[in-house]
């Protein structure tokens, strides 16, 4: 035994942490799977439920295995699923991605129909559907700005037509959110409201997405639209246009590499902001999980809430059904 004089003069934060009612009563930052949306990726076809490699857990559905994924969202306690179609033809406009019947729009009336309250957030972008995999028009090799504008309208318009709740913006193209709010405007959906990639930067953390969405670019990268990692002050003005030309969610993506800039999105702006935790962030825990060099679920839980903690609202995650299972 070691004689110990009480000692006095600091304070004891230790107090608050000796029981877990304790701990959970001044828990400043919480999770919610009301929170979360669980981004889907759909494909072609019937019967199909194909697992996505560097993303295990993950799969490309076809439409008609949607309803049946749809009725587990709802039952975890999960509002909205965020949807990304891998068309059946490419073409160099990305002509599917506004097609009446494009793979998006059928995905979408399923689930409307099948479970009419989850929320059906659509991705708005042509990489999925342009044969050069980039998220615009091409002259030459260089992504063109305003031509792309109104081939997103029409996107948003047609997604919205098939019944989406909300459309989001993901091209990093300029003027995107005010063109399909001036589109959505006109067609009469002045209800729908629209949740902007404000602040996306270009990462090498979408690499397994691409491959999920058969989105990569068949030459160049995607710097001369998305945002340099390196730019903090970028950001937030990316997000005050986007505010600016009528986005009513902003978001920052990926997550984890910036959290400084969600923190200080948080500080600045009074509107929802979302956060993006995406593929690559999940690929990272689910490797080192799968090598048994780290605790799944206490990883994932500590992951999701530091997104919160910097000053997410809305989490999109491809954890989204197993953190709602741990937060039962
Ligand atoms: C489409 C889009 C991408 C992601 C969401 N929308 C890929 C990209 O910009 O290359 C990435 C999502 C993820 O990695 O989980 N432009």
């Amino acid at each position: 035994m070691i004689a110990t004089a009480t000692r006095t003069g600091f304070t004891r934060f230790r107090r608050l942490r000796r029981k877990e009612p304790l701990r959970a009563l001044v828990r400043e930052t919480t999770l919610d799977p009301g929170d979360f949306i669980y981004p889907i990726f759909v494909q072609p076809g019937r019967g199909q439920e194909t697992p996505i490699s560097a993303m295990p857990g993950q799969c490309q559905y076809s439409v008609d295995r949607l309803p049946a994924l749809a009725e587990r969202v709802a039952a975890a306690g999960v509002p909205a699923v965020l949807l990304f179609g891998i068309p059946e033809h490419k073409d160099e406009l990305g002509s599917e991605a506004w097609a009446e019947h494009g793979i998006v729009q059928q995905a979408v009336r399923e689930l409307k129909r099948a479970v009419p309250d989850l929320l059906v957030v659509t991705d708005i972008c042509l990489c999925e559907y342009t044969s050069h995999g980039h998220c615009g028009v091409l002259a030459g090799d260089q992504v063109e700005n305003d031509p792309t504008l109104d081939l997103l309208a029409r996107t948003a318009v047609s997604h919205v037509e098939a019944g989406a709740d909300l459309v989001a913006p993901s091209d990093m193209m300029d003027g995107r959110v005010q063109a399909i709010r001036q589109a959505l405007d006109l067609a009469g959906y002045q209800h729908v409201p629209v949740m902007a990639y404000a602040a996306k930067f270009a990462s090498a953390f979408y690499g397994p997405f691409r491959e999920a969405a058969g989105s990569t670019p068949q030459f160049g990268d995607r710097r001369g639209y998305q945002m340099d990692p390196g730019n903090g002050r970028e950001a937030l003005r990316e997000i005050a246009a986007d505010i600016e030309e009528g986005a009513d969610i902003v978001m920052v993506k990926p997550a984890l590499p910036y959290l400084d800039v969600l923190a200080r999105a948080r500080e600045e702006f009074r509107h929802p902001l979302a956060a993006y935790h995406v593929s690559g962030e999940y690929a990272m825990l689910k490797a080192a999980v799968a090598n048994g060099w780290l605790d799944e679920r206490r990883a994932t839980l500590e992951t999701l809430t530091s997104i919160r903690r910097a000053g997410a609202d809305v989490i999109i995650t491809y954890c989204a059904l197993e953190a709602a299972a741990w937060l039962r």
